[in-house]
This record gives structure tokens, sequence and C-alpha cells, in this order.
């Protein structure tokens, strides 16, 4: 693969990572830190189980305090009218040895500041050279620990590190070192695809295909599969657009013999070929081969939920979970993949939950991110 060789050479020559540096020399300094608390949340609270992408950055935040650097924390949230106070009182509340204070108006008046979501100025998702210049005079040195944004050309993202001497936090370097195991992974291998929409997921699955010995589907992407087979999937989600013809037939692919449906409000298990036309297909069985692929697999790498899990259909995530060998190394990504394994407190059988969704997809299509390449 001269390609990958050539890419990782170019990775190890250019990158900068934090945890490589001599932290006497952030001493004084003022750093600022791009994360990414782009959490959910309800009724105007971050809940505990959507925490973990801010409890993520704690060891870069550490790392600089006890440099005795002066920090300076951006991120977005939600849209442009959005406030970063929510996540502001839960720092302050779970998090005080940081010592977060939270600064709208944008003054430095602490040694952690947490400034005002970015995407408030329209010149931060425009990328635009006036707002870069604005962030990047408010320090000495930029470190990006926000892998879930980097997909962004965004000031904060981009823009700024072109004006600063730049670091990977160690958040993104534990990113980009198991998305780069998942690019290459040790055999047995079981690549886990499920979710909705086949768009972008498509190219990864024809891309990975050669590289992983099995690929598991799951959610409405086998529903789309499994009506591309002609098969009746009743009411269940698809992605009509998806024209599947280069991966149908592979013998890779492992589909599921039996489903979890939703048929006359009554919850049953039937093969595929037995939903009818009022059916929804709500999740799906692993059944004994797919426990034994992840059982003995070495790497397991999974993005998107295979059952409707905000009506708590949850059981095949737990099964996988459970089922994984003692000696799989498993990544897990996608918002929605991480929320539900959280709520069933099984983050510690899984070996790294990716911080992010959309982000995680198109590093592994494309090997970087535009926040990534940025910083070499
Ligand atoms: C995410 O949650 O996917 C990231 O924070 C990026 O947010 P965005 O999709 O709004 O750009
Ligand atoms: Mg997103």
């Amino acid at each position: 693969m001269p390609d990958q060789v050539q890419h990782d050479k170019y990775k190890n020559t250019f990158m900068n990572y934090l945890s490589q540096q001599n932290p006497t020399d952030f001493s004084g300094k003022h750093i600022i830190v791009r994360v990414d608390f782009n959490v959910p949340l309800e009724d105007g609270v971050v809940s505990e189980s959507e925490a973990f992408r801010i409890h993520a950055v704690v060891p870069t935040v550490q790392f600089l305090k006890n440099a005795g650097a002066k920090i300076i924390l951006l991120s977005h949230i939600g849209r442009s009218g959005d406030s970063l106070q929510p996540v502001a009182d839960y720092l302050e509340k779970n998090l005080p040895e940081l010592g977060v204070v939270f600064s709208p108006d944008g003054a430095i008046n602490g040694d952690c500041v947490l400034l005002e979501n970015v995407r408030k100025n329209p010149g931060e998702e425009s990328n635009d050279s006036t707002y870069a210049h604005e962030l990047a005079g408010l320090g000495d040195y930029f470190v990006n620990d926000a892998f879930a944004v980097s997909h962004r050309a965004h000031a904060s993202v981009v823009g700024i590190a072109g004006l600063l001497p730049s670091y990977a936090g160690f958040l993104l370097e534990s990113e980009i070192k198991n998305l780069d195991q998942a690019l290459q992974p040790e055999s047995p291998s079981v690549l886990i695809m499920a979710g909705i929409k086949f768009e972008t997921k498509l190219p990864l699955i024809e891309k990975l295909l050669p590289v992983y010995d099995t690929v598991i589907l799951g959610g409405g992407l086998l529903n789309t599969y499994l009506k591309s087979f002609g098969l009746n999937i009743g009411k269940s989600v698809i992605d009509s657009s998806a024209d599947l013809s280069t991966i149908t037939g592979s013998p890779k692919l492992v589909i599921p013999e039996k489903v979890i449906i939703e048929r006359e409000g009554l919850v049953q298990i039937v093969t595929t070929s037995q939903v009818q036309e009022n059916d929804i297909i709500v999740d799906v069985v692993i059944d004994d081969n797919m426990k034994e692929l992840l059982g003995s697999a070495k790497t397991v790498v999974w993005n998107g939920p295979l059952g409707w899990y905000e009506k708590g259909y949850t059981q095949s995530t737990i099964d996988i979970v459970t089922n994984l060998g003692a000696q799989t190394h498993s990544i897990v990504g996608g918002g929605d993949t991480v929320t539900v394994i959280r709520k069933e407190h099984s983050e510690d059988k899984i070996s790294f939950l990716s911080t992010g969704g959309g982000a995680m997809l198109e590093y592994l299509q494309n090997g970087t991110l535009v926040g990534i390449d940025a910083l070499k």
C-alpha cells in the first residue's frame, strides 16, 4: 500500500503533537484550545450521558494547566444563536478542578476561559480571515483538540492554525491513532455499519470492503439493502436514493437473518422474508454466527446504531458489546452510537469511543481532515 505508507510518513514528519512538547515551553503563555463542546441539551441542561465530548478534552487542559499556561477555550454549540452557558454550568459543577470561567463578552478574565459560541460570528463558518486573525490575536499558540469538528474548514479550526504555531491535542492524537488502526485492521476484522443514510456510508463501505474480513449491516442501511433484493420491509426507514450495486453480493457482507419488528403494536422476531406490508423493522437479531465473528475478531470498527434506540430498541447494541472478544480492539463512533453505548453503561467494554460523527466517517474515507492538515 504505497499511498498509506507515504501518508504515514508525511504525518509523522509534519504533525506536532502536544504530548511530545516540553511543558515548560508553555509556561505563562496564552494557549488557544479549540474544543468541541457541541453537546445536545435536555431542557437546556447538559446531561451526564451526553457529556462525553466535554470530558474527552480534560487531558489536554490538565497538561496545559500543569505547564502554567493560560488557556482560552473556543467551541461551537448548535447553531449561531445558541449559547455555551449550559456547558459552562456543567464544567463548573462537574469539573471544578479545571477552573473554567465563562466569558460571554470575550474578556480574558481568568487562567482558563471559555469564550462564547464561535458560530455567533458569521466569520467562523466562512473561515473569514479577519475573524481568524481576531481569534489568533488572543494567544501565542494554538491547540486543536476538537476532532469532531475538524472536517469543517472554519476559522477557529483551519484559519487560526495558519496564523500561530499549532499542535494536535491529546484527544486529537488518540483519535488519529485509533482511526489509523481502523484503516489497517488486524485480522480477523469486522466492520459494522448502520444508521440511516448510505450517502456518506456507501463510499466508505466500498473503500473498506477489501480491507475487512466481514462487514455487518444494520439499521436503515440494512433495510435499504433488503429492499434492493425485493424483500418486503414494510414501513421501515430506508434511504431510497441509494444504489447498492457496488456492494451487493459481496461474500464479506453478513446480513442478519432475523429482525425485530413492530406489528400492530406488538414486538416480534421474524425472518427477513416474513416482514409484511405494515411492519416496521426496529432492530436486528445478532445471531450465533455474528457472535462468533465478534468474539474472535482482533479489530471491530462500528459506526451507527443498528436499532431504533430512541424507542428503546437496544438489544443488538447490547449483544454486540457483550460478545466482543477479550482480544478485540474495538473502535466505535458516531454520536448516536456512542449515546446508546453510554446509556447502556457499556463504554468500559469498548477500547476506543470516537468523539466524531461526520468527522470519523470523513477521516476513514480520506485518511485526514482539513483541520488536521492545517496543523501540519
Ligand atoms: C458534530 O457534532 O458533528 C460536530 O460538532 C460538528 O458540528 P456540525 O455538524 O454542526 O458542523
Ligand atoms: Mg454534525
